[in-house]
């Protein structure tokens, strides 16, 4: 049974604070109260002890790699299910009935195309802008299209800025790569499923039919739910912190993605093949994975550890079977993926790796797939915020229709000057 109440004794006196219990995982210490009670902060950053929010949507268990969505197990879900039911799943809380799930893919389908004035916004970029700059400027200018969708006090409103979201994200990244490689864009086909059509938008030319590969498709779709959401990782927090002040939900999604950029964070996928590539052939490794080790080196095994994993992130798992069933799908292989192989067993058995309790997470080898597919290493963040849409979108959902919700203001530890007198230039 938890402990009902945390005491903190602190300056000779004793403080209270009540604990609560989750359905699973670690209770929470509800410190709240803390500052107006002891007149001190707790002082976390990277907030590695601190419990942002209260969420029903994702559960991870670090220690023992289990990663659930509204319940239900990721292997179960990337064997069984499709993107378009887990997002409607994270969105409502319930696997849908056919009927519903057909109803909400349908209503997605319908919300595919972007406004037409919105593809001049590509030409304003260089056509070797990284895509995930793109996505930024282009999903952050559909804050000035859509007004009658961002009263974020009214659910249907906020339902219709979700489902915008979660239906022009394909568009807009397939339409990133086409710009990038100097192609015109293509439109949405609604007779498509909805990782069909961005495979087809991305893909496919005008001067003839683009035919989809079941496999593939499959495979595009599984990777789409692998990276749906991942409870309050730093992106999905970057929503919820610019959602807290009420601000439009697509310059929220916009942030998301300006977040996941990063190589720490989304960006480790197009890293982690750039870092395959590097090393090239397995006899390579021990020297990397020396330079990983080395604390005077800033290189890190990119696609290894979590900060919440400590063991294997079960996305990498699904991910490395995924690779084998691309590969024969298309008849392809590529020496990568045994470099990558071999570096996780030579890192699992090396003792810094070990100890660390660093494994390798899901950006480890879906770049070795998407490469297979025919994208670009520079499109590989794109997809992931693309499938990460969701999880942004309905984790945002979740924190503003919470009747408590206030604005995320942390506070600091001060180590600046304390204060001084203004000293005019001439008696400096
Ligand atoms: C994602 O949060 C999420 O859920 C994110 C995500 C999601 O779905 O949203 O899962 C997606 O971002 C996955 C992570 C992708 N990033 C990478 O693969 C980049 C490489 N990994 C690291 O940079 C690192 O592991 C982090 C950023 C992922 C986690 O960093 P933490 O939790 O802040 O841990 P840390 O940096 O303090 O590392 C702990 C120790 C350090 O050594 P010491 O200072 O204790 O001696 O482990 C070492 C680190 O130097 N270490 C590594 C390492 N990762 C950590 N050493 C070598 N190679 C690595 N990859």
């Amino acid at each position: 049974m938890a402990d009902k109440q945390a005491d903190l004794e602190v300056g000779g006196e004793t403080y209270h604070f009540p604990t609560l219990e989750g359905t699973v995982g670690p209770d929470v210490i509800d410190i709240r109260k803390l500052y107006g009670s002891t007149g001190r902060f707790t002082y976390d950053p990277g907030y590695k002890s601190t419990a942002s929010c209260e969420s029903a949507l994702t559960y991870i268990d670090g220690d023992e790699g289990v990663l659930l969505h509204r319940g239900y197990p990721i292997g179960q879900l990337a064997e069984h299910s499709s993107f378009m039911e887990v997002s409607y799943l994270l969105l409502n809380g319930e696997l849908p009935s056919k009927e519903e799930l057909d109803d909400f893919t349908q209503t997605i389908t319908y919300h595919t195309m972007i406004h037409d004035q919105m593809r001049q916004f590509y030409q304003g970029f260089r056509r070797d802008a990284h895509p995930m700059a793109i996505m930024c400027g282009v999903v952050g200018a559909l804050s000035a299209f859509y007004h009658d969708s961002t009263d974020i006090s009214d659910p249907e409103q906020r339902k219709i800025a979700s489902h915008r979201l979660l239906a022009k994200m394909p568009t807009i990244a397939a339409m990133a790569y086409k710009y990038s490689v100097g192609q015109p864009f293509l439109y949405p086909d609604n007779s498509l499923s909805y990782t069909g059509n961005f495979l087809r938008m991305t893909f496919g030319v005008p001067a003839e039919e683009y035919e989809v590969v079941p496999a593939v498709e499959k495979a595009m779709d599984r990777i789409f739910i692998l990276h749906a959401d991942h409870e309050q990782n730093a992106s999905t927090s970057t929503v919820r912190l610019a959602g807290s002040s009420g601000a439009n939900p697509f310059a929220c999604i916009s942030a998301g993605i300006a977040c996941l950029w990063g190589p720490a964070h989304g960006g480790a996928n197009e890293a982690a093949l750039n870092m395959l590539r590097e090393i090239g052939t397995p006899d390579r490794i021990p020297h990397y994975i020396e330079r990983a080790k080395d604390k005077n080196d800033p290189f890190r095994l990119m696609g290894f550890g979590h900060r919440v994993y400590k063991n294997y992130d079960p996305r990498a798992t699904v991910m490395q079977k995924t690779v084998r069933e691309v590969f024969d799908a298309l008849k392809v292989s590529d020496p990568v993926f045994e470099t990558a192989l071999q570096l996780e067993e030579m890192a699992l058995k090396d003792d810094y790796f070990v100890e660390k309790k660093l494994f390798p997470n899901v950006d480890f080898y879906s770049g070795v797939i998407l490469s297979a597919i025919g994208f670009p290493t520079t499109m590989f963040t794109a997809l992931f915020a693309l499938a990460r849409t969701v999880g942004w979108v309905a984790q945002w959902n979740e924190m503003i229709s919470d009747p408590d919700q206030v604005i995320g203001r942390p506070r600091q530890l001060y180590t600046g000057p304390t204060e001084r007198d203004y000293v005019p230039i001439d008696q400096r």
